[in-house]
């Protein structure tokens, strides 16, 4: 297998070796905006980059290269954007004067979605890639170095990123992610990830065990599969045949050294059975599933092009738990949907009441160019929105906070994953994802340790160490 160093030299080949020598000592800093998604790219352009020298760092203004990788999913999330490559614009100017240039790049849906619309409105970015694209930065960046011009590529290739992307990954503290799934098909009515990401593709099984042994290797105890629609994930498995997401989690189960599996995020009528049953059967499946309903009403669940209705959505849930007793459910919600009517947003409190959350997501309806419901009559006003918003947050909190304090007493495995603010403490996750805060030895970072859980506050718990499993 060629090495990331052998494929570098070849890219730059015509590049002088002054040149890339110079290229070989560049610091990177990557902002991430919006899903895990983005979170998980953005490690992979890290890792695109690491062989042209760029190493990571946490301060922007030590950076050569700043890439932004961008959420196009509410108005707000891609604002944000356009208002920090403003700011950024005055700090490229002030490097270009003191002689020590910054690139600035945008990656992601925003990118995606605005091509070269966003070099028009900030005409200061150098580069622009879109999700699928991004194993070419090194080509677009040895355009830069030749001033061949800015490049903007945010096509949808034939040949997937991912045969591209080195096979070194980096795992910092026993938690990684895993991209098996991309793109969507479901096109809810208010969505624009089905024209940001594109069609549903799913990557084959061999190549997702082969990239999670390697995270593994790597470290590795805990592996999230990722996908916009990840449990409808349908590709080609060891044995010729098409594995499901169900197929797939059995064969990582048999992945020696990973201790635990998660994915995220899935679509309530892709729950098949299969699925359901493993939450069952395969122990290491972690009893937490992010399932978003966005609505608790009928109609708004229509009108949004959902394809469950409320009752549904209660009969997977039940199925779930008939499965895995103490399973822990999360969700996202929109409210102020065009034509949500008090009664509708009752529906959706009463949906909550009844099934009870322990985290959740949950937003004002944001119009996106370009999706029907930006069309739609009754657009429902922004103090209402805020109103509703409120109200449900409030009631989500509650249970939040309700599922955290009974959580006090009992033992639970954690996963320790990073060091805490304060000196001694580290920071991990529970089985159900909170995070869990405990005094202990900085040597147990990576490892499933049973923490005796002391206290449940709002937002996290606090542990106590008894020790390694
Ligand atoms: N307005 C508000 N929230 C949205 N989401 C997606 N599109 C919109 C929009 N136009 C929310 C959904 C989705 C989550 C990732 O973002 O709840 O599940
Ligand atoms: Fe967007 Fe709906 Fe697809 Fe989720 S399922 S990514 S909300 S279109």
């Amino acid at each position: 297998m060629r090495s990331p160093r052998r494929r570098l030299r070849r890219r730059l080949s015509c590049c002088s070796a002054e040149a890339a020598s110079r290229a070989l000592s560049k610091k990177l800093h990557i902002k991430t905006y919006g899903c895990q998604m983005n979170v998980y790219d953005s490690g992979r352009m890290a890792d695109v980059l690491a062989p042209l020298g760029y190493t990571g760092t946490d301060e922007a203004r030590d950076a050569d290269l700043i890439i932004l990788n961008t959420c196009h999913i509410r108005e707000k999330a891609a604002e944000k954007v356009y208002s920090e490559l403003g700011r950024l614009r005055a700090v490229k100017e002030a490097r270009a004067r003191a002689g020590r240039p910054l690139l600035l790049g945008v990656a992601g849906c925003v990118a995606q979605a605005e091509g070269d619309e966003v070099r028009r409105r900030a005409p200061h970015v150098d580069l622009v890639v879109g999700p699928q694209t991004y194993h070419r930065l090194p080509e677009l960046l040895e355009r830069l170095a030749r001033r061949a011009g800015a490049g903007v590529l945010v096509d949808f290739p034939a040949d997937s990123k991912f045969d591209s992307l080195p096979d070194n990954r980096h795992v910092t503290a026993g938690a990684a992610f895993l991209t098996v799934q991309e793109g969507c098909d479901k096109f809810c009515s208010f969505c624009v990830v089905p024209y940001t990401r594109g069609a549903e593709t799913s990557r084959p099984a061999s190549d997702v065990l082969a990239e999670a042994r390697s995270l593994v290797a790597a470290g590795a105890r805990e592996i999230t599969l990722l996908g916009q629609n990840v449990n409808s994930y349908h590709g080609e498995g060891n044995d010729g045949r098409t594995w499901d997401l169900a197929r797939l989690i059995a064969a990582l189960a048999e992945v020696d050294g990973l201790a635990r599996i998660r994915y995220t995020t899935s679509y309530p009528a892709d729950m098949s059975d299969e699925l359901i049953r493993a939450h069952g059967e395969i122990p290491q499946l972690m009893p937490f599933l992010h399932l978003p309903v966005q609505s608790g009403s009928d109609a708004v669940l229509k009108a949004m092009n959902r394809r469950h209705n409320a009752d549904d959505y209660r009969r997977i849930v039940g199925r779930l738990r008939a499965a895995r007793p103490d399973l822990a459910l999360s969700s996202d919600f929109i409210v102020g949907f065009p034509g949500e009517s008090e009664a509708d947003f009752a529906a959706t409190l009463r949906l909550v009441e009844e099934i009870g959350f322990v985290q959740a997501y949950s937003f004002k309806y944001s119009a996106r160019p370009g999706t029907p419901a930006a069309q739609m009559d009754g657009q429902v006003p922004d103090p209402l929105k805020a109103e509703r918003l409120a109200l449900l947050q409030e009631l989500l909190n509650a249970q939040q906070i309700a599922f955290n304090r009974a959580c006090a007493g009992r033992v639970l495995p954690v996963l320790l994953e990073r060091q805490g603010r304060r000196c001694g403490q580290l920071v991990g996750r529970s089985p159900y994802m909170q995070a869990v805060h405990v005094e202990a030895d900085g040597a147990l970072l990576g490892s499933v340790v049973p923490l005796r859980i002391r206290e449940g506050l709002p937002n996290s718990l606090r542990g106590e160490a008894m020790g390694v499993s």
